[in-house]
């Protein structure tokens, strides 16, 4: 099936990127938020990264017009209508992804396919509540979305070989490096790196070694590109509450238990980068 036109819904870190990678990658794009002010604030954000790809040369102005001229935002899921893939972005809610599915699977034209971004949650059961199980899977992004290579394809018990390999495909054409999982919470990167994350949460709990000096040892001895700290504060330490506590769910592995000072700083809107606050401050 050819992809021509994509939808992503949420506009957030995550849908920002996964519309920005689609948009610079040919695709005519839809994005979808809730409100003017949201969708403002995503339009902007691609725009600015889109200026920087120009002012380094890795664009040119005609291509970044091009870009532009690609990708639209709407408040209303009924433009997906036209779409042949759409990417669902929203919140890891997964009372929310309930509500969506049917919404969604109820615009779509019949051969379109229903993705998530989702990093942890069931997709089997955001397939199961629309009437094109076969067509859903997960297609997982990293953030930065349009700079990390890798995504995961998840596959369902319901998703059909033509939907995986056509979103196997997709992902190339995006210019990404594709790995197949299968629908078990965590995928492969997440069941790997929340552990760690969490642990490096319990070393600071309990006065192993400072901040600093933990994100230093894991840069410097390791070289991993950020420290987990500072990992943390980018993916969010709410995203990262989340995903360990819907794998937590799944395997009950006191591994994914989230901390008590992950789920204090949470409730105290300490999310990282995006709040201004977390294990770092922001300007
Ligand atoms: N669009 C296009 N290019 C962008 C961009 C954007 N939105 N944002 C950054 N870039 C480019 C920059 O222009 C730069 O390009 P050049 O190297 O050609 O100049 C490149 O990306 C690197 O950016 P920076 O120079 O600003 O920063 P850096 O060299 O320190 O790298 C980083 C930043 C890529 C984020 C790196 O630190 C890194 O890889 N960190 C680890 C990130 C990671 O682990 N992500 C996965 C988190 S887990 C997750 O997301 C899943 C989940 O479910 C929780």
């Amino acid at each position: 099936m050819a992809i021509r036109m994509v939808g992503v819904i949420g506009y957030g870190l995550m849908g920002g990127g996964i519309a920005q990678t689609c948009a610079q990658s040919g695709y005519e794009t839809v994005v979808c938020e809730v409100n003017q002010p949201l969708l403002d604030k995503g339009m902007a954000r691609i725009y600015a990264a889109w200026d920087m790809m120009a002012s380094k040369g890795m664009l040119t102005q005609g291509q970044v017009d091009e870009n532009r001229s690609r990708l639209h935002g709407t408040l209303n899921m009924e433009d997906f209508a036209d779409c042949d893939l759409v990417i669902e972005a929203v919140i890891e809610n997964m009372e929310e992804k309930l509500r969506l599915f049917p919404a969604l699977d109820h615009i779509l034209k019949p051969g379109a396919l229903l993705l998530t971004n989702t990093s942890s949650l069931n997709v089997t059961q955001m397939g199961a509540v629309t009437k094109r199980a076969d067509k859903v899977c997960g297609l997982h992004f990293f953030n930065p979305a349009p700079v990390m290579k890798l995504v995961e394809v998840v596959r369902t018990i319901s998703s059909s070989d033509e939907t995986i390999e056509t979103v196997r495909q997709f992902a190339l054409s995006l210019g990404k490096t594709p790995v197949l999982a299968k629908d078990t919470a965590g995928f492969i990167v997440n069941f790997l790196l929340i552990p760690y994350l969490l642990a490096a949460i319990r070393m600071l709990e309990n006065g192993m070694a400072s901040r600093d000096d933990i994100d230093t040892a894991m840069k410097l001895g390791c070289g991993y590109p950020m420290g987990p700290f500072t990992l943390l504060d980018y993916v969010g330490l709410d995203t990262t509450m989340w995903a360990a506590e819907a794998i937590y769910f799944e395997y009950k592995d006191p591994l994914y238990a989230p901390p008590p000072l992950l789920r204090r700083m949470v409730q105290s809107g300490m999310y990282g980068k995006k709040s201004g606050r977390g294990f770092y401050t922001y300007e």
